[in-house]
């Protein structure tokens, strides 16, 4: 079998999602926990773009011992000199620079020339290789270049010392098929090829993301950029779980990977709940519905023998279909066990909060699921804000106008207020903008169930647009009303306030 690297970027193009952004702390954890999945390379971050993507660099390559930590940089020697700072604890580093090769970069992004774009190509890979052994250049809109012109900056790249050089589709405009006959090109076309590996980073615009990393694969990448779930700017990334479990799916490739696959369910979580990014029910492989048969000519099937209509088991990735369904009377023991399968360790201090409010949310419903776990831990995360909904009252129905009355604590400070609006969220958010007097403005509000059941967990994702800024808030609650403000309030207590 030939062995495919596999090179993770959640913490670096995944977290550029817009309201997504992970602190120090929650970066090291889903770094630990891409260490413990088996990933190859840990891109951590852009360390010239801001000091927090600096001080994660620094951070995670001091946390993670076996993969190795990668910093993106431009193809400039200040962007690297950062790099080669933030990543000196780094037991295995690696500098990921590059530049733009479409015309459309060349002419429009730098008003240059390919002769000029070719030199800095070769000048930036060599000022990196100073610095460290491990270079991969990344030739930024590959998708969209040229294949002659491609092939001559592989080829000068690696002749300067490029241990890895990238193909993006950074616009997610190529087929399949185009982009596994570019790299088929690169590999027949390029002197020196086969001192480099060659890696693969598909976006997602068009859907093909996983189909052109595959077919990049199968024509000689052996190298995948991925995040978990997809994540990244606009329709996302190449998801890991999509090639890793394609590549197992089909081994007649004859290519395999070091991923853990039955980590692959709790890492899908533990970056879905961080990042409070919702992983859409029919996702592949990590989707509520992934392996759920509905249809009871599948049922039917799948009971007298799962393979008629199931390629994988879902144990494989991890999910564990006959896992015990908590309940009131479940103990502290259990509740940390489930936690733990899902990603979330919690010391003992945060295990008895945690556990309280898990009593308290299992008295008010029968059985307690995977996501409201995940929930709660999430609610336990957010306590210490600084402004907290301490009570709310709404009056809502037929042919009468809302009304709500609302009590924050801001900063161990009571205040209070009422109003009327067209329906009970909008009355208690006008009630809320009484006390919280700020130009802030609604622009995404989504709720969502999360298993079934009336008594179900409403939970409420929201964007507030405040200082030309989009803020990011969640809120989760038997009461939809209750969730959506919590949503609204927690967005504001991330407001940056100079
Ligand atoms: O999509 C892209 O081209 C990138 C590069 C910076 C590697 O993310
Ligand atoms: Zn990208």
């Amino acid at each position: 079998m030939d062995k495919l690297y596999i090179f993770d970027t959640t913490l670096r193009d995944g977290e550029q999602v817009p309201g997504c952004q992970l602190n120090t702390i929650e970066k090291i954890q889903v770094a630990k926990a891409l260490e413990t999945l088996g990933v190859d390379v840990i891109e951590a971050g852009f360390p010239i773009s801001s000091p927090g993507d600096f001080n994660s660099v620094v951070e995670i390559s001091k946390a993670v011992t076996w993969p190795a930590i990668c910093a993106l940089t431009r193809g400039i020697q200040k962007d690297i000199d950062v790099a080669v700072e933030a990543l000196q604890h780094a037991k295995r580093k690696r500098i990921h620079t590059g530049l733009g090769t479409s015309d459309y970069h060349i002419k429009y992004k730098f008003n240059s020339t390919r002769e000029e774009i070719l030199e800095r190509a070769v000048a930036a890979t060599k000022y990196a290789k100073k610095h460290v052994e491990d270079v991969e250049f990344y030739c930024e809109d590959a998708g969209r270049t040229d294949n002659e012109y491609l092939a001559r900056v592989v080829e000068a790249v690696i002749k300067a010392g490029a241990t890895v050089v990238n193909i993006p589709d950074t616009t997610g405009y190529c087929l399949p098929d185009e982009f596994g006959a570019k790299i088929r090109y690169l590999m027949e076309h390029v002197d020196g090829i086969h001192n480099a590996i060659i890696s693969v980073h598909c976006h997602n615009d068009l859907g093909m993301a996983t189909a052109n990393a595959i077919a990049g694969i199968i024509n000689g990448a052996r190298q995948a950029e991925v995040t978990v779930n997809g994540i990244g700017e606009r329709a996302g990334n190449t998801a890991l779980e999509e090639v890793v479990m394609a590549l197992n799916c089909h081994k007649h490739l004859g290519i395999e990977t070091n991923i853990n696959t039955s980590k692959i369910y709790s890492t899908s979580r533990m970056v879905s709940g961080l990042m409070n990014m919702p992983v859409q029910p029919n996702k592949a492989i990590v989707g509520r519905n992934a392996f759920a048969h509905s249809s009871g000519i599948h049922q039917d099937g799948v009971l007298k023998n799962i393979q008629t209509y199931e390629i994988m088991d879902p144990k494989a990735v991890g999910i564990d279909e006959n896992s015990i369904l908590l309940t009131a009377r479940s103990g502290r023991a259990a509740l940390k066990h489930r936690l733990s399968i899902l990603g979330v360790e919690l010391d003992n201090g945060k295990l008895d909060a945690v556990y309280a409010k898990f009593l308290d949310l299992a008295d008010r419903k029968k059985e307690i699921h995977d996501d409201d776990l995940l929930m709660l831990a999430g609610v336990e995360h957010r306590e210490n804000r600084h402004i907290k909904l301490e009570y709310l009252q709404v009056t809502s129905g037929k042919g009468v106008r809302a009304v709500a009355s609302i009590g924050l604590n801001i900063a161990g400070e009571r205040f209070e207020a009422a109003a009327s609006g067209n329906g009970p969220v909008d009355a208690a958010i006008k009630a809320m903008k009484q006390i919280i007097k700020r130009q802030m403005t609604l622009q995404e509000f989504t709720i969502q169930a999360i298993n079934r059941g009336s008594d179900d967990v409403g939970k409420v994702h929201m964007q507030i647009l405040y200082d030309h800024k989009l803020y990011y808030g969640f809120g989760a609650n038997t009461d939809i009303v209750v969730a959506s403000l919590e949503a609204y309030i927690d967005a504001i207590n991330k407001f940056k306030i100079d």
